[in-house]
C-alpha cells in the first residue's frame, strides 16, 4: 500500500433519481450500503487514515453506516456539485501532495484489481490525470469524453451540455480518477459553475488541465459493469444482481454446488464449505458461515447463521442468529432464531420452533412443536405438539428436560419447569410441576366412557 495515495469519496449527493426520502449511498445492493462497497474497495488502494468520505444530504446517518470501517469525513453542508464537492478536501491534512484518488459513492461495482491497474497505468505515464473510461451500447446519462489529437482527454462533456453529435459518443466518463494532487488542487479552484445547472463540474478540471499543458490520459476498461453508476432503483437492482451472480460464481469456482444459481441470494462476507449444495432460491445473508458437505433445501433464507460440516438445512427453514452441529437437521419448514443451537446428530422437524433453545445431541422434535428459552438434553424425543409456555405474561421462564426423556405428543410445558432425566411424559398432559428423574407425568383428565351414548342419539333422532 502506497503511503502517498489519498482517496476522496464523494458521498454528499441526495440522489434525486432515486425518487427517495433516503440518502442515495445509503441504498443496498449484493447486502451492503453502496458507500460501504466503494470504501472496501478505496482500502484496497489506501489505509483507512487516508480515505475521506465527503458527507452532506443525511452525513450523520452515511457516517454511522460506514463509521466502523475507519475512515475520515468531511462535510459539504451545500451540494454544488462533484467539483464543489472535491474542493471542500482542498488544505485537508495529508492530501496536499501525492496522488488523489477520486470515486463516487454511487459506483459501488468496482473492483479492487480495476483499482490497482489505474495506479499502475498512472504511474506508468506520469501525467496530470488518468481517468477511467469504457464503451457503453447507451451510454445515455453519463459524461461522454472527448479525445483530442494525441487521443488523451480533451474534455468531458456532461449529457445535458452535449451536443446532440457529442452525445453519439460512446465512451463515458467512469467517475474514477486518479490526479496528481498539487495540480488538481491548483486546477479545481479555477473551475466555474456550469452556465446550465449552476454546479460546478469536478469533470471541468480535465480541460482547465489542457488548457495549462497538463495531460489527462483514459484507462478504458472492458467490464462496463465495474463502473456503472447508480442513479435510478433500476440500476440499483441490476448492481445487486451483478453483486450477486459475482459471489455465487466465487463459490461455485471453489467447489460448492449452487442449483439454479440466477435465483440464489449470498452475501458478500458469507463463507460456505466445499461439496455443500445449495438449493434454488436460497438466501444466506449477513455474517452467515456453512462448513462442508452441508446442504441448505430450496427456499431456506439463513441470516448470521452458522452450519458444522455435513449439516442438513431442509427446504423452506428460516434459521437467524442460530447455529446447526456436525450432522444436524433442521425443517422442511422449521425456524430457529435468537441464539438456538442444535447439537451434533440432532433434527428438528417440519413446523418446529427453536427460540435460545439448546437442543442437545441426537434429539428429535419432528414435528409442530415450540420450544422457547429451553434447555434439552441428548437423546431427548419431543412429540408432535409440545409447547413450552416461556412467557407468562410479564416474563420469559425456562424450560429444562434432561437426558434421554421422553416427552409425549401434545404436552404443554408451563415454565419455569424441569423434566428430569429418563422421565416420561404422557402424551397431552399439562406439566406445572417438576418431573423427578426416571418417573412418568401424566397431567391429563381421566378418560371416561360412557356406553352405548352415541348409538342412543343416534336412535333418537330417527
Ligand atoms: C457523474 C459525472 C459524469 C459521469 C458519472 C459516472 C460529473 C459532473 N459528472 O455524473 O461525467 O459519467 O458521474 O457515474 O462529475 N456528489 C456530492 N456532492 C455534490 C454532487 C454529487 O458528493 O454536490 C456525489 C454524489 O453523492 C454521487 C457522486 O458525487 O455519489 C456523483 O454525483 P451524481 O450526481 O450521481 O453525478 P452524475 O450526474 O451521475
Ligand atoms: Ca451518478
Amino acid at each position: 500500500m502506497n503511503s502517498d495515495v489519498s482517496v476522496v469519496i464523494l458521498a454528499a449527493g441526495l440522489g434525486t433519481r432515486m425518487k427517495s426520502a433516503m440518502a442515495k449511498v445509503l441504498h443496498r445492493a449484493g447486502g451492503a450500503s453502496l458507500v460501504e462497497h466503494v470504501i472496501q474497495a478505496a482500502s484496497s488502494i489506501a489505509r483507512p487514515e487516508q480515505i475521506v468520505a465527503v458527507v452532506g444530504h443525511q452525513a450523520a446517518r452515511v457516517r454511522k453506516e460506514v463509521e466502523h470501517l475507519g475512515t475520515r469525513f468531511q462535510e459539504q453542508t451545500e451540494q454544488l456539485g462533484t467539483g464543489h464537492a472535491l474542493k471542500t478536501c482542498a488544505g485537508l491534512p495529508g492530501l496536499g501532495s501525492g496522488r488523489i484518488v477520486v470515486l463516487y459513492g454511487d459506483c459501488p461495482l468496482l473492483s479492487p484489481a480495476t483499482l490497482q491497474r489505474l495506479m499502475k497505468a498512472h504511474a506508468e505515464h506520469g501525467c496530470a490525470a488518468t481517468v477511467i473510461t469504457t464503451h457503453l451500447a447507451n451510454p445515455t446519462g453519463y459524461g461522454r469524453i472527448l479525445r483530442d489529437e494525441q487521443g488523451r482527454v480533451g474534455a468531458i462533456v456532461e449529457e445535458k451540455a452535449a451536443t446532440p453529435g457529442q452525445k453519439q459518443v460512446s465512451e463515458i466518463n467512469s467517475g474514477i480518477y486518479c490526479f496528481e494532487a498539487e495540480l488538481l488542487w491548483q486546477h479545481l479552484g479555477r473551475v466555474q459553475p456550469n452556465a446550465a445547472s449552476g454546479e460546478f463540474y469536478l469533470t471541468d478540471v480535465v480541460e482547465l488541465l489542457r488548457e495549462s499543458g497538463h495531460a489527462t490520459v483514459p484507462l478504458v476498461v472492458e467490464d462496463p459493469n465495474e463502473i456503472l453508476g447508480i442513479n435510478t432503483r433500476v440500476e440499483l437492482a441490476d448492481a445487486d444482481r451483478i453483486f450477486r451472480e459475482r459471489k455465487v460464481r466465487e463459490l461455485m469456482l471453489a467447489g460448492v454446488t449452487v442449483e439454479r444459481p440466477e435465483t440464489v441470494t449470498v452475501d458478500a462476507g458469507v463463507k460456505v464449505g466445499q461439496d455443500t449444495i445449495i438449493g434454488p432460491f436460497v438466501q444466506l445473508l449477513g455474517r452467515t458461515v456453512i462448513g462442508a458437505d452441508c446442504a441448505v433445501g430450496a427456499c431456506s433464507i439463513l441470516e448470521n447463521a452458522s452450519l458444522a460440516d455435513g449439516a442438513k438445512v431442509h427446504p423452506f427453514c428460516v434459521i437467524q442468529d442460530s447455529q446447526l452441529g456436525p450432522g444436524a437437521e433442521a425443517g422442511p419448514y422449521a425456524r430457529l432464531r435468537m441464539g438456538a443451537a442444535v447439537e451434533e446428530e440432532a433434527h428438528v422437524g417440519n413446523f418446529v420452533e427453536l427460540k435460545k433453545t439448546r437442543f442437545g445431541k441426537r434429539s428429535k422434535a419432528m414435528h409442530l412443536a415450540y420450544l422457547g428459552d429451553a434447555t434439552i438434553g441428548e437423546g431427548v424425543n419431543i412429540g408432535a405438539g409440545t409447547i413450552t409456555c416461556n412467557f407468562d405474561g410479564r416474563t420469559k421462564n425456562p424450560t429444562s428436560i434432561g437426558d434421554g426423556a421422553f416427552v409425549g405428543s401434545n404436552s404443554t410445558l408451563v415454565a419455569p419447569v424441569e423434566v428430569g432425566e429418563g422421565s416420561y411424559v404422557a402424551a397431552a398432559s399439562i406439566v406445572t410441576r417438576p418431573v423427578p428423574k426416571d418417573a412418568l407425568a401424566i397431567g391429563r383428565a381421566h378418560q371416561v366412557n360412557k356406553p352405548d351414548w352415541a348409538k342412543n342419539r343416534r336412535e333418537k333422532r330417527e
